[in-house]
Parts: structure tokens; sequence; C-alpha cells
């Protein structure tokens, strides 16, 4: 089996009825919200979801889970996906620019589970650039503010649209370079610390649990 749906099958194994569930964005994700909404309906799980993106609020509805938010209950299980793991298990997310609000959902999770294939394990992060979810009028200034830092900062541009990525807050998506990154929970705070700057796709000391897809099967890191 590919390595982003078998991990993400192993973590739809997780999900206990009665659970408010935040669901993660991307490629692995996918698997797992799919295989969720399987189990909803040979099970009759009475389980609600808390989207991370349009990507998985679309994509839960049309499987049949139920829909929910943060404002309404609090999550006991998140499982999202991640660009780069470090073997602290700092994260680097938003490659998909949804990092603001799985931040959000997974920060508040009382467990929150990570999903990946062995390609996104590093020794250090900051193979990536990080994504940064900046206010348009604010792009300049904290360009600038990122050059002052170090980092070498571009904005994200648009694949099938002219100009530039539109995040689902309406938001520009700016990525940043830096040479090394020697202490990942100092940069997030510093990145977010920047007028203008919504949300770093830096995530320090959130994760419980690595789910890894492997040829030899899902390991499990934890901390
Ligand atoms: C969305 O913005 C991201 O944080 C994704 O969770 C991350 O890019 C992992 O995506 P894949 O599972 O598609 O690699």
């Amino acid at each position: 089996m590919e390595l982003k749906k078998q991990v993400g099958y192993e973590a739809a194994k997780l999900v206990k009825d009665g659970d408010i569930v935040g669901l993660g964005t991307g490629s692995t994700t996918l698997h797992f919200i799919e295989r969720l909404g399987e189990r909803v309906k040979e099970e009759e799980l009475d389980i609600m979801g808390v989207p991370t993106s349009y990507q998985s609020f679309f994509l839960a509805r049309d499987l049949g889970i139920k829909i929910t938010t943060l404002e309404e209950n609090d999550v006991d299980l998140a499982v999202d996906g991640a660009d780069e793991v470090d073997p602290d298990l700092n994260l680097i997310k938003g490659g998909g620019a949804a990092h603001t609000l799985e931040k959000i959902v997974d920060s508040s999770a009382a467990r929150f589970v990570v999903v990946v294939d062995d390609s996104k394990l590093v020794d250090k992060l900051g193979k990536m650039p990080i994504p940064l979810e900046v206010m348009p009028a604010a792009y300049r200034v904290v360009s600038n503010r990122l050059r002052d830092m170090g980092g070498v900062p571009s904005i994200r541009m648009a694949e099938r649209k002219d100009g530039p990525v539109i995040t689902d807050n309406n938001n520009f998506l700016l990525e940043v370079a830096f040479k090394e990154i020697p202490d990942p929970k100092f940069l997030e705070k510093e990145l977010n610390s920047i007028p203008g700057v919504i949300e770093n796709g830096i995530f320090s000391g959130y994760v419980d649990e690595v789910l890894v897809g492997t040829q030899e099967g899902v390991k499990v890191l934890k901390k």
C-alpha cells in the first residue's frame, strides 16, 4: 500500500466513538479522512470533525462526517500531516497554505497525532522555507523585517491563477528561508512577533505522536 495511505489508515484506527476529531489538510490526511468516513458508515460512529481548511471541510462533508467548530466543541484527537519532522518532533507545516487554522485546531487538541511518510523526517528543520501567512497590506514591511533577521523571503505564486496564492483566510503566503534554524521554538515566536504576520509554519512542542509510513510498516515516534 502507498505509504501515505498506510499511515492515514492507521491513524483512523485511533478514533473512538463520541470523539471530536481535528481534520488536518494535505495528501496524507486525505487518506485518514477517507478511512474515517468509511468507519462512520460501517460502524455508525457518532463523531464530529473540526476541519482545518476548505479542503478537509469539503471532503468530510462529502463523506458524511458531521462538522463542528471550536466554538462548539473541544477536540479530543487531531490528525494532521507535516512537511518536515525533526527528532524533537518539531514540525514545518503549511506546504498547502493551511497552517494557521491547522495550528489553532492541532494545538488545542487533547491529543495531536502527525501522519507522514518517511521522506518527511529531517535531522534539522529548514530544508524547505518556512511558510508565513501575512496580511496583504503588510507584505513589503514584513519582507523587510525578515531580511533584517537574516532570512530570504519570497511570495508564493499561484499555479493556476495569475498572481499570488490567496489563503483560505484571504491573506498572502510568504516563504522565508534561513541558513539554519538552531532553535525552532524561538524562531516560531520571533516570526509571530512581526506585525502583519498572522501565523508561521513552525510547530514546536505541540505533537504527542508521529506515525511514520515506511516500507517496513508504520513506526510510532513519541517524545
Ligand atoms: C497544509 O498546509 C500542510 O500543513 C500539510 O499538512 C502538509 O503540507 C502535509 O501535506 P502532505 O501530507 O500533502 O505532504
